[in-house]
């Protein structure tokens, strides 16, 4: 199929991509001329594994190139839109004026029979008046809302293998030719048997934040226990494999630590409840305040655990972090909790050195008084703590006895309970873990 994507961050890259190695013919458009041309030589300006092969090859093979001029999205099919949304500056609710923008350019180029399917992560009731704007200019195009689900870090077979579809339709006729539309674009994925759920626009705008929501939720219960295990004695991380064998819980997303962060989690479950108090429904909400202090709070919790292992007096001592980024295989600081918790220890007089692979070039644009280093061995020389943050491959691997040559005091606080606490304190390590005993 011909499709244009709008928008080329992390969904719209990651989207226009996808869909041209699937086979279809995509022009990607985006209002910044930089990151179109950085795309167009495969060279993105965000780490996602995998992203370079498949820009490469389909910029090669001629099924994908990228624009700033909307007037090459006019003989495309479907239009996906995948601009941000992110949080409106000093209030909690999300700023829709890109969505708004991104309609308003390509509705004179979108043909009669054309379909727009929003991507983006929106308040409950966007879609419906993107239709009504669209429509405007347009009578004859469709809207639908089809939500992204997929994660950073496995971006790319998330988007080519996603495990669900969700389709947002509009009501008459038009809902049936929409739906047509969509199922051509994902042919392949139907056909696998990826479930697909067909519905209106507020349920699809719904069931992503709600995802997002239960997600953000379960990781602050399973920080909650931790702060109940710590002061109790019991481990979190046992308790989270016992719990995790129901299989009405589940054991993915209870990992306790320092909690979670990103472009999405953070952002999502404050503007939901933006969006709550604006349909009268505050209360009902509440408690993804709790969901949110909570995670906060699991960020002073380490800095302190820090400051506690070291009796109590940060100036001058020399801190290793290990990991900036808000999760493995990303290169993405937005909100992150490693880099929050690296903040704080300076700002309480630490020396502090922060190692991560990939995500050190956008930690230092946002905190450049912070000294950084790709590599882990030049963080851990001479250090009194070890603070791991982020878990990395090469630091959940990290050798204790070989770490121990290294640093001036032997003391690990373990910020994602990814170590194993026996093995650090048989190589003379002082362990500290997060809710673990
Ligand atoms: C999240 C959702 O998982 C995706 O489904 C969604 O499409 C995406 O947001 C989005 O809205 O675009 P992502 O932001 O890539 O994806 O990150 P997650 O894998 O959800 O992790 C979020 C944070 O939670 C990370 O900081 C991670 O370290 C933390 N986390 C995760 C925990 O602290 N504990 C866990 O057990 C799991």
């Amino acid at each position: 199929m011909r499709l244009s994507v709008i928008g080329c961050g992390y969904l719209g890259a990651v989207h226009a991509a996808c869909m041209a190695e699937l086979g279809h013919d995509v022009v990607g458009i985006d209002v910044d001329p930089t990151k179109v041309a950085a795309l167009n030589l495969a060279q993105p300006t965000l780490y996602e594994p995998g992203l370079v092969e498949i820009l490469q090859r389909n910029l090669t093979n001629g099924r994908l190139r990228f624009t700033t001029d909307f007037a090459a999205a006019a003989d495309a099919q479907v239009h996906f839109l995948g601009v941000g949304t992110p949080q409106k500056r000093g209030e909690q609710a999300a700023d829709l004026s890109y969505v708004y923008a991104a309609v308003d350019s390509l509705a004179p180029y979108v043909a009669p029979g054309a379909l727009i399917a929003g991507k983006s992560t929106v308040p409950v009731g966007t879609a419906a008046s993107v239709e009504a704007r669209l429509k405007q200019v347009q009578p004859e195009a469709m809207l639908a809302w089809n939500p992204e689900f997929l994660r950073e870090g496995v971006a790319v077979s998330d988007t080519i293998s996603p495990d669900r579809i969700v389709y947002g339709l509009p009501a008459g006729p038009d809902g049936e030719k929409a739906r047509a539309l969509l199922d051509q674009v994902y042919s392949q994925a139907l056909s696998a048997g990826t479930p697909l759920v067909a519905t209106d626009f507020a349920t699809a705008e719904l069931v992503k934040v709600a995802a997002n929501a239960f997600l953000a939720t379960k990781i602050s219960f399973i920080n909650a226990m931790s702060e109940v295990a710590a002061a109790t004695g019991a481990d979190v991380t046992k308790l989270a494999d016992a719990i995790g064998y129901d299989e009405r819980i589940g054991r993915k997303f209870l990992n306790a630590g320092a909690g979670f962060g990103g472009g999405c989690l953070p952002k999502d479950i404050r503007a939901f409840r933006a969006r709550a108090e604006e349909l009268g429904l505050g209360d009902t909400l509440t408690f993804l305040k709790e969901v949110e202090s909570i995670n906060l709070r699991q960020r002073v919790r380490i800095s302190e655990l820090v400051v506690e292992a070291l009796d109590g007096h940060l100036m001058g001592h020399r801190v290793a972090v290990l990991g900036l980024a808000f999760k493995p295989e990303s290169d993405d600081v937005r909100d992150s909790p490693a880099l929050d918790v690296a903040v704080r220890l300076h700002g309480l007089g630490a020396d502090v050195v922060c190692a991560d692979p990939k995500a050190i070039a956008n930690a230092a644009a946002l905190h450049p008084q912070l000294s950084y280093t790709e590599e882990v061995t030049d963080a851990i020389d001479g250090a009194e703590v070890l603070v791991l943050l982020t878990e990395w491959k090469q630091y959940r691997e990290l050798d204790p006895a070989l770490a121990a040559t290294k640093v001036r005091g032997r003391i690990v606080i373990d910020g994602r309970n990814v170590l194993d606490p026996e093995a650090w304190r048989r190589a003379g390590w002082r362990y500290y873990g997060v809710g673990r005993n």
